[in-house]
């Protein structure tokens, strides 16, 4: 079996901030990931860093209520930002939050990219529809990714990545992928490497 080197020697988690105050600005690269509450953002965190445990996942969604941050070989963070649509955390604080990303996406110059999940049973929720229309008006590096590849067969898969594709008006199929069957980490670290490169074509 193909041995794959470990993509991350060091992770850490580093913050857990409400306020844009309080996000770390020591000038490296930031990649923040999006997507509905309990889509699998933080699970994926973990599995990217190969760190069971490290980010915090729950089956009851609003697991992630506040922007945390994780640094990576002490290179570049991961920002786990809080999941959309999720109305419990209701008033005030969600209106607050929902300012403070905003303020993050068309601010943070450290921000080199970001990565949207939509799940890959769910190719037209409104939610989605809504969050990928303001996040690509953003004019950030946007990855697509499709969560939860797992719970379908290989073929519904390749009908769901068209699907979202088509939802979204999207360039590129998102990327497939399982945390619970790590799969389909290795494309997202290629994407990754060139975002965090500044490629300057993409
Ligand atoms: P919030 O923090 O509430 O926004 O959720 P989140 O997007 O961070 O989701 P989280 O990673 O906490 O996962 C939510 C649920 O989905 C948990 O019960 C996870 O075990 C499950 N889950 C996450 N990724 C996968 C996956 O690849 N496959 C399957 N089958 N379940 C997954
Ligand atoms: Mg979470």
């Amino acid at each position: 079996m193909k041995t794959e080197k470990p993509r991350v020697k060091s992770a850490e988690f580093v913050v857990s901030a409400a306020d844009l105050k309080d996000f770390p600005r020591d000038g490296l690269p930031q990649i923040a990931v999006f997507g509905r509450s309990n889509v699998g953002k933080s699970s994926l965190l973990n599995s990217l860093m190969n760190r069971k445990g490290l980010v915090k996942t729950s089956g009851t969604p609003g697991k992630t209520r506040l922007v945390n941050f994780f640094l990576v070989d002490k290179r570049f963070y991961f920002v786990d930002i809080p999941g959309f649509g999720y109305a419990k955390a209701g008033g005030d604080v969600k209106r607050q939050m929902e300012a403070v990303i905003k303020t993050y996406v068309e601010r943070e110059t450290s921000c080199c990219g970001l990565l949207y999940l939509v799940d890959s049973r769910l190719t037209d929720s409104p939610v989605d529809i809504e969050a990928l229309d303001w996040l690509a008006q953003s004019g950030r590096h946007l990855l697509v990714l499709a969560t939860k590849t797992d719970k379908l067969s290989k073929s519904d898969t390749l009908k769901s990545l068209a699907a979202i594709r088509k939802t979204h008006a999207l360039e590129m199929d998102p990327l497939p992928v399982s945390s619970l069957k790590k799969q389909g980490m290795e494309a997202i670290w290629e994407q990754l490497d060139l975002l965090l490169l500044g490629d300057p074509d993409r």
